[in-house]
């Protein structure tokens, strides 16, 4: 439907190129979809089942404890479970389980694999402790997912289509007095209408001094006058989705506070997003963030000293705890980078993604700066940042909360193709 047969084979023959240089011709590679989740006490409920995205990107299917293996001598084999006609009684036809082409039943595989005495059978999708070869496996496969093709490229233009509708009615139902869950409603209800199959995170809102939460559940509270309304919401269709952040503004009068802390996020988010290409290390664009936020928050007159001073003690962690963005498109945290087993931190954040930038990465640019109740009344950071932040100063701005401005891009051959630039972003303050 999304994907063509002719797309799968192409994503096949990449990866097998790859796994050529890994593989001898008697081992094998079992990439698992993986097994429904039982509900705690639920009998026998399950919590909607996702399939491992290396299965669904290798197949196109959905279904579970399914199974795909490769061999250098037989390609790609499939072992597909039967749909027993009681199961189509309570789900339906589930045409998208249905098997696309011919393959062995689930109940071969065991015979199947006696009968070829693989010297290894290495496991991957939906497993627990990848090491050794699977681990070096896995991580080809990671990266050559991290490329994304043209139709997954469309599908996501698509999505973003979806939620900028969403996000339209929402710069039409913003204004004091509704509150973050029927802002949560009017968004989720128009990309529900529009198609979007379900949104891929919980939907965070936060008003006023909710918005420096980082991922604020909407709640019942009010919108008040004079408030800033974060809306990071996101829009899913079989697993793949886009992750967006806008700010609102709950009434027309706001204030210079308000105006002059969106325009720093949003010069750090320019600057970065012009900076993002080929051949550039994620982590030089987050350290830009994270100078741009120390610089601006200096100006304000929020840090005190000397600029190189609060950059080599990354008092910028304060406000800006978080990494600039990470891999999305396959699920919002898209590959991850399992490969990176030591994460190092920048400017105090982790980075969920520690690479260098190639064509067709899709990634997300969100810089933030936020004034964190728990950040802020934690004793450690206050006493080693406590020449650092004018504290006091502090305290006329933590009304605000937090800004945050987020979009996905597309890092072409040039530079980058922002496919999130049609969700309207205010410039009126
Ligand atoms: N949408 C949640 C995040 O970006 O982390
Ligand atoms: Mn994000
Ligand atoms: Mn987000």
């Amino acid at each position: 439907m999304y994907f063509s047969n002719q797309d799968i084979q192409l994503r096949r023959q990449k990866l097998a190129s790859k796994w050529d240089s890994l593989l001898k011709p008697d081992e094998a590679v079992l990439v698992y979809s993986g097994e429904p989740l039982a509900k705690p006490g639920g009998l026998d409920q399950t919590y909607p089942f996702l399939p491992h995205p290396a299965y669904y990107w290798l197949t196109g299917r959905r279904r579970e404890e399914e199974v795909i293996l490769y061999n250098k001598n037989e390609g790609w084999l499939e072992f597909q479970k039967a749909i027993p006609a009681e199961e189509a009684v309570w789900e339906g036809a589930r045409k998208d389980l249905l098997v696309s082409g011919p393959g062995y039943n689930l109940l071969e595989l065991g015979s199947f694999l006696e009968k070829n005495k693989f010297s290894q059978i290495y496991k991957l999708g939906q497993v627990a402790g990848v090491a050794g070869k699977a681990f070096d496996l896995r991580t080809a496969l990671d990266q050559t997912r991290r490329v994304k093709d043209s139709s997954e490229i469309k599908l996501i233009k698509h999505l973003a289509q979806i939620a900028t509708y969403g996000y339209q009615k929402i710069q039409e139902a913003v204004h004091p007095g509704i509150t973050e869950k029927e802002i949560q409603i009017v968004y989720e209800g128009e990309i529900l209408r529009r198609g979007a199959h379900t949104v891929p995170y919980d939907t965070i809102i936060g008003s006023g001094t909710n918005s420096a939460i980082l991922h604020a559940l909407p709640t019942q509270k009010n919108v008040q006058e004079n408030e800033f309304v974060l809306v990071d919401a996101g829009c899913d269709i079989y697993d793949y989705c886009v992750d967006i952040t806008r700010m609102f503004p709950s009434s027309g009068k706001i204030s210079s506070q308000h105006r002059a802390l969106y325009q720093l996020v949003l010069k750090a988010h320019h600057e970065c997003m012009a900076m993002s290409k080929p051949g550039v290390f994620w982590r030089d664009v987050h350290n830009h963030a994270a100078k741009v936020i120390t610089e601006g928050l200096l100006q304000f007159g929020i840090l005190k000293g000397n600029l190189s001073t609060l950059l080599e003690k990354e008092v910028v962690s304060v406000f800006f705890p978080h990494g600039l963005g990470h891999l999305v498109g396959l699920r919002v945290r898209d590959t991850g980078q399992e490969e990176n087993v030591n994460p190092k931190t920048y400017f105090g954040a982790r980075l969920r993604v520690d690479i260098e930038l190639e064509e067709n990465h899709l990634i997300t640019v969100e810089p933030g700066c936020y004034f964190i109740q728990a950040l802020l009344e934690n004793p450690t950071i206050k006493s080693k940042y406590s020449d650092d932040i004018a504290w006091n100063e502090v305290e006329k701005w933590k009304h605000i909360g937090g800004v945050r401005m987020e979009d996905n891009i597309l890092i072409t051959r040039e530079g980058n193709d922002n496919l999130t630039i049609g969700v309207p972003k205010s410039t009126e303050f």
